[in-house]
């Protein structure tokens, strides 16, 4: 199987390229200045060039706060971004499996978000992310959407801030009411894998969006709490959102119900714990 990557500079990206190796993928990994997906002709030169069996799109703008002030570039890259590479796919009748997130949600809900809720993004990242998700929806080609939550195995997300910042101050304090399911990109990696699988070997056509997050739910103050076990740690204090300010309002409830990819793919829900403890090992 031919697999190409998008965003192979990213976290779920450079996964994508070690996970698929191990799995005896041929994988074309494209980091932003091999393939920038907001050109549309650059799309089409490197599909037309490379002929995948399939495309991943991991690339993606993920800067949450900046996004506030920076509202084209996050919606060049979220919304035309997918919808220049969705396009290209149907041309050349190639499936394509696209990421997005929680944040597409306004948080309110009580319990675990299902695929089918209605998304009411509360930024401007939310708004580019949801957007790419009807845009795909909308060109109308084989597409699969993962929804998924949390990110972190990489170099830079909030596993390895709460290291930096704990090795240099005494306190931290965390918020403490917004709850999710921290996702580990190695997890979110073979899980695109499995689904890629299946998609080129035929037989299958449950196209859509699809939830993918860690469980069990916990807050970033419990998350932290996690980081730091059985280390010399920084005393940590819950705060409630309203004492962190941030320029990008985030979610209440981040959680996703991942029953739909259990029941089409046998895919089970990852436990974040032991996640962590590989990265953090
Ligand atoms: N991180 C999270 O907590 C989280 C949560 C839920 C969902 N997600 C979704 O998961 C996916 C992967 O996220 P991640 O954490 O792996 O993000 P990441 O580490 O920020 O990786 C995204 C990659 O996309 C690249 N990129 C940016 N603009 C591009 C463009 N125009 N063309 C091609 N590549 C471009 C970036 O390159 P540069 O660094 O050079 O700009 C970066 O290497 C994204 O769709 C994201 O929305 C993430």
């Amino acid at each position: 199987m031919k697999i190409l990557v998008t965003g192979a500079g990213g976290q779920v990206g450079g996964s994508l390229i070690d996970h698929g190796a191990q799995n005896n993928c041929e994988v074309v990994g494209l980091d932003r200045a091999a393939l920038d997906i907001s050109d549309l002709s650059a799309v089409q030169a490197v599909l037309n060039d490379q002929q995948p069996d399939i495309v991943i799109n991991a690339a993606a703008y993920t800067a949450v706060d900046r996004a506030e002030a920076e509202s084209e570039r996050a919606l060049a890259i979220n919304a035309t971004g997918p919808e220049n590479l969705a396009l290209v796919c149907k041309k050349l009748d190639i499936p394509l499996l696209h990421i997005s997130t929680d944040f597409v949600f306004d948080g309110d809900k009580q319990g675990a978000y299902v695929e089918t809720d209605s998304v009411a993004p509360l930024s401007v990242y939310g708004v580019s992310k949801a957007k790419g998700e009807t845009n795909i929806a909308a060109v109308g080609g084989k597409h699969i959407i993962l929804r998924t939550a949390w990110v972190f195995g990489g170099e830079q997300n909030f596993v390895t801030t709460m290291l930096r910042l704990g090795a240099s101050r005494t306190e931290l304090n965390i918020v403490d009411d917004q709850i999710g399911g921290p996702t580990s990109c190695e997890d979110i990696a073979q899980c695109l894998l499995t689904i890629a699988t299946r998609v080129v070997d035929g037989d299958f056509s449950e196209w859509g969006i699809y939830h993918y997050c860690g469980a069990p739910s916990v807050s970033w103050f419990g998350f932290a709490s996690a980081i730091f076990a059985g280390k010399e740690a920084p005393k940590l204090n819950p705060i409630p959102t309203k004492d962190y300010p941030t320029p990008a309002v985030r979610p209440k409830n981040s959680v996703l119900d991942c029953t739909k990819i259990k029941q089409i793919f046998n895919i089970d829900q990852p436990d974040w714990r032991s996640a962590l403890s590989s990265f953090l090992g």
